[in-house]
């Protein structure tokens, strides 16, 4: 079923990734939606709360069963489809910061959560949850994140039609998935270098379970591997967060 073409709405649930994995569970199907207008506990990536405040943003789940071998590209692709969506419905060109982010200027947009259950080594499904900052004014982010994050109508200074939206987002989001399970990696990785927010040499820091790691941003693996060059050494990343690290030119 192409994604999209079934939508459950909800008014409230705790988390549209819960209720879609539970739905999941009892046999939904793949490409089924579950889209909330407010999340009580919504998660995001290593472990924090995903402030989800009613109408003001876009909380939204997607049933999926890629093949395991490509899951790691799988935030990449939902993130490709955002900014189509952006692109399309806004005529804005959102950046993509590997492996989850999307940001405007530097300022968090949105983002991905993918999770997957696996029955046995093989895979069962995996849950897309995509979190985007709508209609939010300044005011309506708390306060410690409100410095670094952004809503569309931030950004357009316009309220956004959400329905007209997500009629864009369904379409590029069921591209990108059929990119993905007929294995074009290339077409992936390379349309999403080009969307990134990090340039090719440019010094980062992938922030780990294990601690903080410097390097240089040299592309993504055929994987979905977040390549980081040091002394010479390429090292590759599947998880971690990676910060700019700005350097002083003039001294
Ligand atoms: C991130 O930390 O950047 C990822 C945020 C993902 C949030 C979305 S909102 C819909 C879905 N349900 C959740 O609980 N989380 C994801």
């Amino acid at each position: 079923m192409k994604i999209g073409h079934k939508i459950i709405r909800v008014q409230r649930c705790s988390s549209t990734n819960d209720l879609a994995k539970k739905l999941a569970l009892a046999g939904e199907k793949e490409g089924t939606v579950i889209l909330a207008e407010e999340q009580t506990k919504g998660r995001g990536t290593r472990g924090r709360l995903w402030y989800s405040l009613a109408k003001k943003g876009l909380y939204a789940s997607v049933i999926l069963q890629p093949p395991s071998a490509l899951l790691s590209l799988l935030p990449l692709a939902g993130g490709l489809a955002v900014s189509d969506a952006c692109r399309v419905a806004l005529g804005l060109g959102i950046k993509l910061k590997w492996p989850n982010d999307l940001l405007w200027r530097w300022k968090k947009l949105g983002g991905i959560l993918c999770e997957t259950s696996f029955r046995g080594d093989r895979l069962n499904y995996t849950v897309l949850g995509l979190g985007l900052n709508i209609n939010h004014n300044l005011e309506d982010f708390p306060r410690d994140i409100r410095n670094h994050s952004i809503s569309l109508k931030i950004i357009t200074h316009k309220e956004i039609a959400v329905d007209s939206f997500l009629a864009c987002l369904w379409p590029a989001l069921d591209n990108w998935y059929q990119t993905l399970v007929r294995g074009r990696q290339k077409k992936i990785i390379n349309s999403f270098l080009k969307r990134s927010a990090f340039s090719w040499g440019e010094k980062l820091a992938v922030l780990t379970d294990e601690g903080a790691f410097q390097g240089l941003f040299r592309g993504i693996n055929r994987r979905g591997g977040l390549i980081v060059e040091r002394d010479g050494q390429e090292k590759i990343f599947f998880l971690g967060e990676i910060r700019r690290v700005i350097t002083d030119q003039g001294g």
